[in-house]
């Protein structure tokens, strides 16, 4: 059934936009605004995608974005379906099962997240090296379709070892050319790797929460991602994950966490964020 939906989605994207994309791109909390940089672009609102559902969360555009970045064609979900809007894990994985049938190969799960180290600071960026899945469900559960993948799919390198060596480089080198510039002398655009721990939401964690997930080794947690990734793996995708941390998690600053915090960070560092992406995508190919 989810089969059939996802083919008959990816021929709907396919009669809008011509191009072969190998590449895809999901945009968390804040970091839309990549998907805005697109030549050529095609914009399809999720509406218009057969089967796909609409996205609630503020921040969120909730449109499917085709086009190019410096020659290279991708396709960018402005807006993801999260578990904590209500929605079923096979509608927050949909878009991977459509990438699948679009016939892409790489993924680049971005997200806002909270830090969980004291080092990790709210601008970093934190390289996905592997997950912690607490959501508390797993998207594959239930009936497998071998069209998809197998039904007991690998998870010892969710995260592709080679994806993340390009994505450090570039990152270090942004760093690195932005303090020797001078124009950022606290390595805002610093990048760090770590364990992203997912939790369903919509609630942010209790400080005793995030003192067990540093114990279990998180750098990061966030509520997204974690279903995504699994799917793509599944299909046998290889995925990218980056955490633009927002703010520090629950506790370790006298501060509550809100929502606003998280949009703001992940604004400031959007142009660090599309420049790292723009530099990732053109080494991906
Ligand atoms: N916790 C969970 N999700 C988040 C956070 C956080 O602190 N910041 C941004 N997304």
């Amino acid at each position: 059934m989810s089969y059939e939906k996802a083919v008959e989605a990816a021929e709907y994207i396919r009669s809008k936009y011509d191009r072969e994309v190998k590449i895809a791109l999901v945009l968390g909390s804040g970091l839309g605004a990549f998907g805005d940089d697109l030549e050529n672009a095609v914009r399809i609102p999720y509406g218009e995608i057969p089967h796909f559902a609409l996205s609630t969360v503020e921040g969120h555009a909730g449109q499917l974005v085709l086009g190019e970045i410096d020659g290279v064609p991708v396709a960018v979900q402005q807006g993801r379906f999260h578990y904590y809007e209500g929605y079923e894990m096979e509608q927050v994985i949909f878009p991977m099962r459509v990438f699948g049938r679009l016939g892409i190969e790489k993924v680049i799960l971005t997200n806002a997240a909270g830090s969980v180290r004291t080092g990790f600071k709210p601008g970093n960026l934190m390289l996905i090296r592997d997950h912690l899945n607490l959501m508390g469900v797993n998207p594959l559960r239930g009936a497998n379709d071998d069209r998809f993948g197998p039904r007991f799919p690998d998870m010892t390198e969710v995260y592709d070892k080679t994806l993340q060596e390009i994505a450090y480089d570039e990152a270090r080198d942004i760093a690195r050319e932005r303090f020797e510039s001078g124009v950022d002398k606290e390595l805002t655009s610093f990048m760090w790797r770590g364990v992203y721990c997912a939790l369903s939401g919509p609630t942010y964690e209790t400080p005793a929460e995030i003192r067990m997930f540093r114990l279990l080794g998180a750098g990061a947690v966030g509520m997204s991602t974690v279903p995504e990734a699994i799917a793509a793996r599944h299909q046998g995708m290889k995925v990218l994950g980056i955490s633009c941390i927002t703010n520090l998690a629950a506790g370790m600053s006298d501060e509550p966490i809100n929502h606003q915090e998280v949009m703001e960070t992940g604004t400031r560092v959007a142009g660090i964020f599309k420049e790292l992406l723009r530099r990732v995508i053109a080494k991906m190919v």
